[in-house]
């Protein structure tokens, strides 16, 4: 585990940006494709925009969802509704993976786990993720895994209904089964409001179940927080 401190979001999205492109320019290179998995909320859109402007053969990448909100892609409630305007549509995204969110949350969570079984990767039934994208709630959750849920989630999907902010409750979500097979995870957090949480998190004891962001330890992978200098305000770095 790394922690890399941002002075704000800017520079976190612009360094992350670079990042974002070597780790897929090594993955194409290794393996002929990227496959990435991306989070909803407000933290990752600077980099999504930043990443519109950024040289890639866009074909090789593989866009997945470690969650999403289930409402139509128009509401703009919908991450992948939101992603589309400001990266998939300005690059040409051909290999986008979206969640099915017009679905009931079980049927939109089945339908998922059998798009992610399309690229798995043997022993596996879903993919080792080159990338997954993560962000964390003021609450501890990350992806759609909030404070209280299940811990020890054996299928690589979940539909979940939760209440946070005035966001769409319905949602499904990929478990730390799929997410802790990954070859990189980064966990973004930005502003004062999650200091006292990241804290928790990051040097608290171990409560996977009252803070879910410390359910992701990938396996065999990186994991590296990405922060920037508010949300790490109250660490002991
Ligand atoms: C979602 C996300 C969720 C998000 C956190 C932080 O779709 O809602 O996956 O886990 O990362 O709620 O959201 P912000 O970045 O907006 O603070």
């Amino acid at each position: 585990m790394s922690i890399k401190i941002f002075r704000d979001s800017s520079e976190l999205s612009q360094v992350a940006a670079k990042y974002f492109i070597e780790a897929a320019k090594h993955a194409i290179a290794e393996r002929g494709r990227f496959l990435v998995a991306l989070s909803g909320g407000s933290t990752p859109m600077k980099l999504y925009e930043r990443l519109a402007d950024e040289t890639l053969d866009w074909r090789r990448v593989h866009f997945f969802w470690g969650d999403e909100r289930c409402v139509p892609v128009e509401d703009s409630g919908n991450s992948y509704g939101q992603t589309k305007k400001v990266l998939f549509d300005k690059i040409n995204a051909v290999n986008v993976h979206r969640v099915k969110s017009e679905l009931q949350p079980d049927a939109a969570a089945t339908d998922y786990t059998h798009i992610l079984s399309k690229f798995a990767e043997s022993p596996l039934d879903f993919p080792r993720f080159d990338l997954v994208l993560l962000g964390m709630g003021d609450d501890g959750h990350t992806a759609s895994l909030f404070p209280g849920s299940p811990i020890d989630v054996t299928t690589p999907t979940l539909a979940v209904t939760a209440h946070y902010q005035k966001r769409p409750a319905n949602r499904i979500t990929l478990t730390p089964l799929v997410f802790n097979q990954a070859r990189e995870v980064w966990l973004l957090v930005t502003g004062y409001g999650k200091a006292e949480t990241l804290k928790k998190v990051i040097e608290g004891e171990f409560k996977p179940e009252v803070y879910p962001a410390q359910r992701i330890h990938p396996i065999d992978g990186n994991l590296v927080w990405m922060i920037d200098r508010a949300a790490g305000s109250l660490l002991n770095q």
